[in-house]
């Protein structure tokens, strides 16, 4: 348990935290615009994690700290709507939202949130956000919700509560992340299985770079690649296939004429970066990283020339390492448009890979980057604070 933040609740709150949540962000590696089309992924959960600390108050009124704004948000569980200046608290409420819409009777609370996953980097601390504080509700008032349902309810609550039209994925590997493992989840049947990352093993490690670009279209445009998407499949549908994971590029290129070039080339970037997740599967299963990482280099290319998610500081990430012996792959990670990107190093060049990035990023008179390296951690966990201190 944190003391002092927990030290802190005391102190604006003026009584004591009764649970302590956590939940954590997540790389992909690879699968990347496949979920919402019911398709494969392969994420795992990192060891950056976001904090719930919460007691229930006699009342209808929710207190929220956000320790990492030091700003608070107010509200009454009458009249949960979301909030314009701070966005932050919308991840919260939609939460509060979801589970009363659900039927579940709650009370009011004083919480306090503060987390490691950069924002909006592509390292998914809104799924964070979410998972953390649906986690710490159920647990304080004993409400039974199984873990898939609750990776669900985190989910639309980011797609009804707050508006972004987001797949499971995030929320999935939020709630199910295991330690040391990726997690391949088939998000049309939801079936999983995890595969043990032997990185250390072989040397290797993952380096987050993270752009520090930020796009206020992110969001609409992740909508519009979704809307032609399912345009595309609409074209399929009609030559028999259920949905994406049936598409062959066969079947696709047979059916070119009679769709547009934009659904067409989402189309093609879908089928193939299925098929790219299932021989990552592979490659993880035969401890086999070099040709993961060529996976993670194609991935991106199609990301970068058919989804069109890429942007010339996440080009960067792929240009130095497709040159940079020790580089085994990288690419641009999540919903793209800035945000961050992985790469698949070995650990003996990483400190010459960043300086070598840094030193375009500037040259290019790109935002200075950050740079994480990542551990695989585990999925969200829950406890109630006993009251003679310690979790
Ligand atoms: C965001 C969304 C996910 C997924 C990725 C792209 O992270 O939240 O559901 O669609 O983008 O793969």
């Amino acid at each position: 348990m944190d003391g002092t933040k927990e030290d802190l609740f005391l102190r604006i709150f003026h009584s004591p935290a009764e649970l302590l949540s956590s939940a954590p962000g997540r790389i992909n590696l690879i699968g990347e615009h496949t979920d919402y089309n019911n398709g494969y992924v392969l994420p795992a959960a990192i060891h950056l994690r976001t904090c719930f600390l919460a007691a229930a108050r006699p009342d209808n009124k929710v207190r929220i700290w956000a320790d990492n704004f030091r700003e608070e948000e107010t509200f009454d569980l009458k009249t949960i709507v979301p909030s314009e200046e701070r966005r932050w608290a919308n991840y919260v409420k939609g939460i509060f939202w979801v589970l009363m819409q659900e039927g579940h009777r709650l009370g009011g609370i004083n919480a306090m949130i503060w987390g490691e996953v950069p924002l909006e980097s592509g390292l998914s601390s809104s799924a964070a956000l979410e998972v953390s504080v649906i986690k710490g509700l159920c647990a304080l008032w004993d409400i039974d919700v199984p873990p898939l349902r609750m990776a669900k309810l985190a989910q639309r609550a980011e797609n009804d509560f707050v508006g972004v039209k987001c797949g499971l994925m995030d929320q999935f590997i939020s709630v199910f992340g295991r330690k040391d493992s990726a997690l391949f989840l088939d998000c049309e049947t939801l079936d999983y299985a995890y595969y043990p990352l032997n990185l250390e093993k072989a040397g290797l490690g993952i380096l987050v770079y993270d752009t520090k670009v930020r796009r206020k279209l992110a969001s609409s445009e992740y909508n519009k690649r979704r809307q032609e998407a399912s345009q595309a499949l609409e074209v399929l549908k009609i030559k028999g296939v259920r949905s994406y994971k049936d598409a062959t590029l066969a079947l696709l290129e047979s059916s070119k004429g009679e769709m547009d070039a934009v659904p067409y080339k989402r189309a093609r970037h879908v089928i193939i970066e299925n098929e790219r997740v299932r021989r990552a599967v592979k490659a993880l299963q035969k401890d086999d990283f070099d040709g993961l990482g060529v996976l993670l280099f194609q991935s991106h290319e199609s990301l970068r020339d058919d989804y069109e998610v890429s942007c010339p500081e996440l080009d960067l990430l792929y240009d130095v390492g497709k040159e940079f012996p020790g580089c085994l792959g990288a690419r641009l990670v999540g919903a793209g448009f800035g945000g961050s990107g992985i790469a698949l190093l070995e650990k003996r060049v990483g400190e010459e890979f960043r300086k070598r990035l840094l030193a375009k990023a500037e040259k290019r008179g790109f935002p200075k980057p950050e740079f994480h390296e990542i551990a695989i951690g585990h999925g969200a966990e829950a406890s109630k604070i006993n009251k003679s201190g310690g979790s």
